[in-house]
C-alpha cells in the first residue's frame, strides 16, 4: 500500500482515489473530497473531439479544486488525431495523470468505438494510447497516461488482463480496473479475481475499483487482489468524509471520527453554496439536487428531507429545506 511511483523521476502519491463520475466528480465535489483526504480526483469524462478544438465545456470539466493537490484528467475518444491533440491540451494544464477511458458502459459512446468497446479492438486501444502518450510529450511534459478498463464485455469475454497487457505495451504507465463487465454496468458486484488477474499480467501500478461503500471494503481489496492504490466511486457520493475514516482505518485499524448528521449536512450545505458559486445558482440548483438526496441517507428523519429536497429550485429553497429540518431536528442554526 506505498504511493503509487509511476514513471522514473516521476510520483504520484497516496492510495486512495476519487474515481471518475460524469456528472458528480466536478472540481467543487473533487475539491470537497481532497479536503477530506483523497489523495488524487479524476475529473468527469472529458471528450478528446472537444478538447482537441478546446471547446468551452472541457475547459470547466478540467478545472481544478482550491483543495486538489494531485489531479487526473479523464479523456475518452476513439480517433488518433483527436487523442494526441486533447492530451496535448490537457498536458498543459499539468495534471499528475492522463485517464483514458476504456469502459464506458453508454450505448451512445460505445457506438462510435469508445469506452468499452475499444476492449475489443486492441489495435486501435494500442494506437489511441501511443497517439495520448505522443501528446503529452508534445506539450513538454512527461506526465503518465492511465487507461482504466472493465472486467470485459460480458461475462463471456473477460479480458482485462489481455486488454491491460496491450495498453501497457502501447505504453500505459498505470492500469485502473473496475471489476464489472460493460454488460453488468453497475448492477452486480466487482469481480476481485479478475483485478488480481490484471494485477498479475502488468508490472505498471494497477487501480482498483468496485463496491468501495466502506473502510473495510477498501482494506478486503487491497488484501485479495495485491492492488496498488484503489478509487472510491459511488461511495463518496454524499459521503466526502469516507476518505478520512478510510485512512484512519487502514492505518490504525478503527475509526475513530464519526460524523454526525449535523456535520454532514453542514458538508451538503458547503457543498450546495460551492456549485451555486461555481456554476450559477439556475444549473447548481439542478444539478446539485442528487448529491443532496445522497447526502440525507442513512441520517435521522433523511427521508424528510429528502422530501423537501426533491422540491426547491433556488438557493433560498434549498437553505430554506435545510433551515426548517436543523430547527426540526434540533440542530443549530
Ligand atoms: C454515475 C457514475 C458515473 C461514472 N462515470 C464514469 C466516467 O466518466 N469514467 C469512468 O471511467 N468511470 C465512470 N464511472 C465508474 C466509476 O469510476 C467506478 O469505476 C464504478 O462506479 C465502480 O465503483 P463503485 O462500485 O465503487 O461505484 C461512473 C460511475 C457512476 C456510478
Amino acid at each position: 500500500m506505498n504511493g503509487v511511483n509511476v514513471l522514473p523521476g516521476l510520483s504520484v502519491s497516496g492510495t486512495l482515489f476519487l474515481a471518475p463520475m460524469a456528472g458528480y466528480t466536478d472540481f467543487v465535489f473533487r475539491s470537497l473530497c481532497a479536503e477530506f483526504g483523497a489523495d488524487l480526483c479524476y475529473t468527469e469524462m472529458v471528450s478528446c473531439e472537444g478538447l482537441s478544438r478546446l471547446n468551452k465545456k472541457t475547459a470547466e470539466l478540467m478545472k481544478r479544486g482550491d483543495a486538489e493537490k494531485q489531479s487526473a484528467i479523464q479523456l475518452f475518444g476513439v480517433n488518433p488525431d483527436s487523442c494526441f491533440e486533447a492530451a496535448k491540451n490537457a498536458a498543459a494544464l499539468n495534471p499528475d495523470i492522463i485517464d483514458f477511458n476504456c469502459g464506458c458502459p453508454v450505448p451512445k459512446v460505445v457506438k462510435t468505438g469508445a469506452g468499452a468497446a475499444l476492449m475489443r479492438d486492441h489495435g486501435l486501444l494500442k494506437e489511441l494510447v501511443a497517439a495520448l502518450k505522443a501528446g503529452t510529450e508534445a506539450a513538454g511534459k512527461k506526465i503518465p497516461v492511465s487507461v482504466k478498463i472493465r472486467a470485459g464485455w460480458n461475462a463471456e469475454e473477460i479480458n482485462a488482463p489481455e486488454t491491460a497487457a496491450a495498453a501497457v505495451e502501447a505504453g500505459a504507465a498505470i492500469i485502473g480496473i473496475h471489476g464489472r463487465t460493460r454488460a453488468q454496468g453497475y448492477s452486480g458486484t466487482a469481480d476481485l479475481e479478475i483485478i488480481r488477474n490484471v494485477k498479475k499480467a502488468v508490472s505498471v501500478p494497477v487501480i482498483g475499483s468496485g463496491d468501495l461503500f466502506s473502510p473495510w471494503d477498501v482494506k478486503r481489496m487491497f488484501e485479495q487482489t495485491g492492488v496498488d492504490a484503489v478509487m472510491i466511486a459511488r461511495g463518496a457520493v454524499g459521503s466526502p468524509q469516507i476518505f478520512m475514516q478510510i485512512k484512519e482505518f487502514l492505518s490504525t485499524g478503527e475509526i475513530r471520527t464519526v460524523f454526525s448528521d449535523e456535520e454532514k449536512l453542514r458538508t451538503a450545505r458547503r457543498h450546495l453554496r460551492g456549485a451555486v458559486a461555481a456554476f450559477g445558482e439556475r444549473r447548481a440548483c439542478k444539478e446539485i439536487r442528487k448529491h443532496l438526496c445522497a447526502y440525507s441517507k442513512g441520517i435521522r428523519n433523511g427521508t424528510v428531507l429528502r422530501n423537501r429536497i426533491v422540491r426547491c429550485a433556488t438557493l433560498a429553497e434549498y437553505e430554506e429545506a435545510f433551515d426548517g429540518f436543523f430547527q426540526s431536528e434540533g440542530i443549530g442554526p
